[in-house]
């Protein structure tokens, strides 16, 4: 199970518009869990609300953790609260970090993408290259400068950095001409986190550029309709205890383990956050996670509970 923790805000900051920074140290003065570039950890707010923001601070850093908040303007409840409630002193509950997008640190170069809010794994990220000491590169695109965060802290870290700010160039990039500018060097990965168009538009031009190395981080959930294939009602082996659970249309895997008493890791309910993800052993599952990659998806080794089904009968797994 991943563990919780109890944190205090010791710092909150004005980073750009609409964006604080979080500060969070451990509550009982000892360190938190380390975490590499790339990782989330979850705010579980007190108006009952959970959330997931990545990490911005340099990996190896145990004494805090640092994330940063948009305010959504169709925001449901969570990064409002955070903006107009969250105040320094607090405490809160978080998880231990988790890394759905972890940096291939044996790459040759390293091509960061940045979308707006997006640039907090990738400010993680490029910590991490510059430690390392290893070629990288940034794109950051942000509306406008006083919209984009740590701008600063990006040319800090000594790499080539290509600026777009829609509202000076009278649109959004050309990503195509960027990234095919990018290429080139041997055994180059690529690495994008911002709002879903731009990642969409950024895995279809990998894809139509036969870039292999490419890697996404959603940090909202894209609706996947159940394919044509998937089973309406599916039995499931629970390998370690033996028993078998019957899934019907009304209710997700996840939720009808729990109530099944099933002790089950989980947080964002959302297919986002990766805290669900549970082995495969047999069967067929129906993908419908914005977290694994396409070929982890056809592997169908493993699979996130809370949103995917199932497209054979029987689906056993490592629970
Ligand atoms: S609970 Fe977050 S991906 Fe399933």
């Amino acid at each position: 199970m991943n563990r919780i923790l109890q944190a205090i805000v010791f710092n909150l900051r004005y980073e750009a518009e609409d964006i604080v920074g979080i500060e969070l140290r451990p509550l009982d003065d000892g360190a938190f869990p380390g975490f590499d570039a790339g990782a989330h950890i979850d705010l579980n707010l007190p108006n009952g609300m959970m959330r997931s923001y990545s990490l911005l601070n340099a990996p190896g850093e145990t004494h805090r953790y640092v994330v940063a908040v948009l305010k959504d303007k169709t925001s449901r409840g969570g990064s409002r609260w955070v903006h107009e409630q969250l105040r320094i002193g607090m405490r809160l509950t978080i998880s231990a970090p988790r890394n759905n997008f972890p940096l291939h640190e044996d790459s040759g170069h390293s091509v960061l993408v940045a979308g707006g809010i997006g640039v907090t794994p990738i400010l993680c990220m490029g910590r991490r290259l510059q430690q390392l000491g290893k070629s990288f590169e940034v794109l950051y695109f942000a509306r406008s400068r006083k919209s984009a965060a740590f701008v600063a802290d990006i040319e800090s870290l000594g790499a080539p950095v290509t600026w777009h700010f829609d509202a000076e160039k009278g649109g959004p990039p050309d990503l195509k001409s960027l990234l095919v500018a990018c290429g080139g060097k041997p055994n180059t990965h690529f690495y994008a986190c911002g709002p879903s168009v731009m990642l969409n538009n950024f895995v279809t031009t990998c894809e139509s550029l036969d870039y292999a190395n490419a890697h996404i981080e959603r940090f909202s959930a894209v609706e996947v309709a159940a394919s044509a294939g998937a089973k309406k009602s599916y039995t499931v082996e629970l390998k370690k205890s033996g028993k078998l659970i019957t899934v019907t249309p009304e209710k997700s895997l996840l939720q009808t383990l729990i109530d099944a008493k099933v002790v089950v890791d989980y947080s964002c309910q959302e297919g986002i956050c990766g805290a669900c993800e549970t082995r495969v052993l047999e069967g067929e599952p129906d993908h419908r996670d914005s977290v694994l990659s396409a070929s982890e998806h056809a592997s169908n080794k493993v699979m996130m509970i809370c949103v995917s089904g199932c497209k054979s009968d029987r689906l056993v797994v490592d629970l």
